[in-house]
């Protein structure tokens, strides 16, 4: 009997490859948070409006828990681009971040849950919004960082694109009970390897 074997055929990297490419540009010219979310929303949108780029490896959900999958770091660690990955009914803890963040949806939708922390500890909810696919959300301490994400989906798998102003998968967070009590976390990713952008023979 022959062993039928299937081949996934490369995506077109180069879009991911731009978008990392103009958000360390960007980065280089300005430290500014607010204008960073600013452009750095404009980019990413445009880099989810269309579906056709990212390696379905990178897009893959586990019956168990979200997928947090690593598709770059830059070199000195001044932003990560990770897609997140929601099987249906899942769900992050409540959560910070400590540094700013940009959320784009690019395959279904998700619903957020903001929070306020008081000074006491105690957490206050802030209203929730269903993100639908091609929008963009932020996070940041200055502006608003805590927050529950979960599958819009009851019946299939969403998928969204997060941008950091760090490697988020090395940076010490907080999840909370819904009392307020944080507990550390460090992330790391799921995957062990990340997508090549930079095999320019493939496409330019
Ligand atoms: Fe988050």
């Amino acid at each position: 009997m022959n062993a039928v074997t299937t081949i996934e055929r490369p995506v077109d990297t180069s879009r991911l490859r731009g978008f990392v490419t103009a958000l360390a540009d960007l980065i280089a010219c300005t430290r500014d948070e607010q204008a960073l979310l600013e452009s750095g929303r404009t980019l990413l949108a445009r880099l989810i409006a269309r579906d056709d780029w990212l390696p379905p490896e990178y897009a893959r959900p586990d019956p168990d828990r979200y997928q947090q999958y690593l598709l770059h770091c830059d070199s000195r660690e001044r932003f990560s681009v990770v897609s997140f990955v929601w099987g249906p009914g899942q769900s992050t803890p409540i959560h910070d971040h400590g540094v700013w963040g940009l959320v784009g949806v690019l395959r279904g939708s998700e619903q957020v849950e903001r929070f306020h922390r008081l000074p006491g500890g105690g957490l206050v909810a802030q209203g929730s919004d269903l993100l639908r696919e091609g929008e963009v959300d932020a996070v940041s301490p200055r502006i608003s960082d805590i927050h529950r994400v979960s599958n819009g989906r009851a019946d299939a798998p969403s998928v969204s694109i997060h941008v950091y102003g760090a490697n988020i998968g090395a940076v010490e967070r907080a999840t909370f009970a819904p009392d307020g009590t944080p507990k550390s976390f460090i992330s790391g990713y799921a995957n062990r390897v990340i997508p090549n952008l930079w095999d320019r023979s493939r496409n330019a």
